[in-house]
């Protein structure tokens, strides 16, 4: 096994904000870099924002800022998500940081005094969203397949990197290094692609159309191309040549990217480390697109999903498991909010959070909360192949989280879950705890089921951090010292006998969707962008709507969700409101405070509390505001 991992996730553009594709690249990412702490390989974990290019120009014109504010702007949201989604990275990039700019400039030069690089006539069609030049045959009935819009036919003279040199070279390293791309329809991807002549690829841009971006150090007319920049960030990052972390941890480079960047990291970037004389990266690791209602996500179709919602409504190590369980590395998978629920209920609340309930309450039920010891000669008959599974499980987890099959690694787990169950009505603990002379057997059993759950929770450490820490804890262990170290796991009775464990809780509260998912508004792309007024209604449409003044009376923290404030409030009569306004205030400030609020609207119920009407609100990038009037009114009052 390799003593370090690097691990990548694409650098982001700053043109929009995040959304769940990228919170699923970067959860991935982070799953897979916990999975390789647990075998106690040394790990580093690179993300960042890819901030140069036309694309971005455009986006900071739209918002009406300068490049420089507006990739700060931006580039400052992606680093801000990362920690609320429980990733833990080891450095964010920028490509606009100076130690960046300097690296593309030497490895630049370097291509270019070795003779790969040459100045040359162009025209040709490019596609302005893609930042990138089109041949015909890559066209879809004359269109650009990502954009659907026809490329723009351009006139220009520019520099080009010899990449047809290299195509052979490239074309032969794939065939012998199978697991290069993976999976393997990736691979074939790429080599069918190299099956037809490669075309050089121009590597700058006239600063005449182009300002923002990396001067080409051998002629400062032109800026790199936005690819070229990019792509180095994964050295750079390290400190390419001399740093430490280049030293101890390109050779295990993983790149994680969706497969819409497949040819640049396919393709371009083996060719431009061989040019450049450094090793190829270790594997690049493709995923499918997360669509909804069958299409790719995407600003312009206005279907964007917002990972914070999901997490302030469903949790997040739900969001996760499901983001983990629900998509095939490699394929496409389809996002709703039901199949969310669904995984929710059956593996979590039912599967999971009910096994560790029933055991935990058994253990204060007949051994007053304190881990039973084990009799050695009863413990064979009673062991029912439980320790064989978890082995099972445990290998089987290794062998799919080494490839990126998170969805089997989680069928191992669960598949182990499930014989826990088993076990428990084989059993019949409580069949047991009737006689005294069952005392032993009883002991034994009970002892297993910890152990199995001690198991579970180390394993489901990489995709649900909290989850197991909780579970940890609730089974006595010091959450501190890394329990979901692999070895430990694979160690069979290693819980104290004698410790005191504290009483059950809910892991995962089961949800009802038809309460949940009106809470689930989907974001448009840009942060100061105004949705579009809604289709007219009636006077009498208007009049359903019964809009009340509402003192709080009190209000507190929902345990577990971030945004969620539990209010009490007056409107001539008591109700409880559930309002996700907590990142912009503290209970203490909204009490007094007289709002306003839908009191006709259907209940729906958010982290397990029914919420009995709805707080209008706005938000913006300051945060959320509450409506308020401008004079006090007695509770109750409605709003015409
Ligand atoms: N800046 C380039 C990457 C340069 S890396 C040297 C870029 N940025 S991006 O912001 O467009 O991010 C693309 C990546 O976001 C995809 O490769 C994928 O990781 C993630 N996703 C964006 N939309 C996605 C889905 N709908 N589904 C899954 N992942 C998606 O390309």
């Amino acid at each position: 096994m390799p003593k370090t991992f690097y691990i990548t996730t694409p650098i982001y553009y700053v043109n929009a904000r995040p959304h769940l594709g990228h919170a699923y690249t970067t959860i991935v990412a982070d799953v897979a870099c916990r999975f390789h702490t647990m075998r106690q390989v040394e790990t580093f974990f690179l993300t960042g924002t890819d901030e140069h290019g036309d694309k971005v120009v455009r986006a900071a014109k739209k918002e009406n800022l300068s490049p420089r504010i507006y990739v700060d702007k931006i580039s400052g949201l992606f680093r801000a998500l990362w920690p609320e989604l429980s990733i833990k990275y080891n450095h964010f990039i920028r490509t606009t940081d100076a130690s960046h700019i300097a690296l593309v400039e030497q490895i630049l030069q370097k291509i270019y005094d070795s003779g790969d690089i040459y100045f040359s006539e162009y025209e040709g069609l490019y596609c302005f969203g893609c930042e990138r030049f089109y041949t015909d045959r890559e066209l879809v009935d004359g269109k650009c397949p990502d954009h659907e819009t026809e490329p723009e036919h351009i006139e220009e003279s520019n520099y080009f990197f010899k990449m047809s040199r290299y195509q052979d070279w490239l074309t032969d390293y794939i065939k012998n290094n199978p697991d290069f791309i993976r999976p393997k329809r990736y691979k074939n991807e790429v080599l069918a692609f190299l099956k037809e002549p490669l075309e050089d690829l121009c590597i700058s841009r006239p600063k005449t159309r182009l300002k923002w971006g990396i001067a080409l150090p051998f002629d400062k007319n032109y800026v790199t191309y936005v690819w070229l920049d990019a792509l180095l960030n994964y050295i750079s990052a390290l400190g390419y040549p001399d740093g430490e972390l280049f030293k101890a941890f390109w050779s295990s480079a993983h790149h994680i990217v969706g497969k819409d960047i497949l040819k640049p990291h396919g393709i371009y970037w083996p060719i431009m480390l061989k040019a450049a004389g450094i090793p190829v990266y270790k594997h690049l690791n493709v995923h499918g697109y997360w669509n909804v209602d069958q299409s790719k996500m995407s600003k312009s179709i206005g279907n964007v999903v917002e990972p914070l919602q999901l997490k302030s409504v469903y949790g997040l190590d739900a969001f996760r498991f499901f983001l983990m369980r629900d998509m095939v590395f490699g394929l496409d998978s389809n996002f709703s909010e039901e199949a969310l629920v669904q995984r929710i209920n059956s593996d979590l609340a039912n599967d999971l959070g009910n096994l560790f309930s029933r055991v935990l309450t058994m253990v204060h039920k007949y051994f007053s909360g304190v881990v039973p010891e084990v009799d050695t000669k009863v413990e064979k008959e009673f062991q029912l192949g439980l320790e064989s599974a978890a082995s099972i499980a445990i290998a089987e987890f290794e062998k799919a989280m080494e490839i990126f099959a998170f969805h089997k690694a989680i069928i191992a787990i669960w598949s182990f879950i499930n014989q826990l169950n088993k076990y428990i009505d084989v059993t019949t603990p409580w069949e047991l705890a009737k006689k005294k002379s069952n005392r032993k057997q009883l002991e034994v059993v009970i002892y297993n089921l910890l152990e199995g759950l001690r198991i579970i929770s180390g394993l489901i450490y990489p995709i649900m951090p909290d989850t197991a820490a909780t579970m940890q804890t609730h089974l006595g262990m010091d959450a501190k010292k890394p329990f979901y170290n692999l070895d430990t796991l694979k160690t069979w009775k290693n819980l104290p006998p004698g410790t005191n464990l504290p009483k059950s809780i809910i892991l995962f509260p089961r949800i009802d969707f038809n309460k949940t998912k009106i809470s689930l508004p989907k974001i448009s792309g840009s942060m100061s962008e105004t949705p579009a007024i809604k289709p007219e209604i009636t006077i009498d449409t208007f009049g359903k709507i019964d809009l009340r003044v509402a003192t709080v009376i009190h209000a507190e923290a929902v345990p577990r969700a971030k945004k969620l404030l539990k209010l009490e409030v007056d409107i001539s009569e008591k109700r409880t409101i559930v309002a996700g306004i907590s990142e912009s205030y503290k209970p203490e400030d909204l009490v007094g405070k007289q709002v306003i609020i839908v009191v006709n609207l259907k209940p729906a119920k958010l982290m397990g509390i029914l919420s009995n009407g709805m707080l209008l609100a706005t938000a913006d990038d300051n945060g959320c505001f509450v409506a308020t009037l401008d004079k006090k009114v007695k509770p109750g009052t409605p709003l015409t």
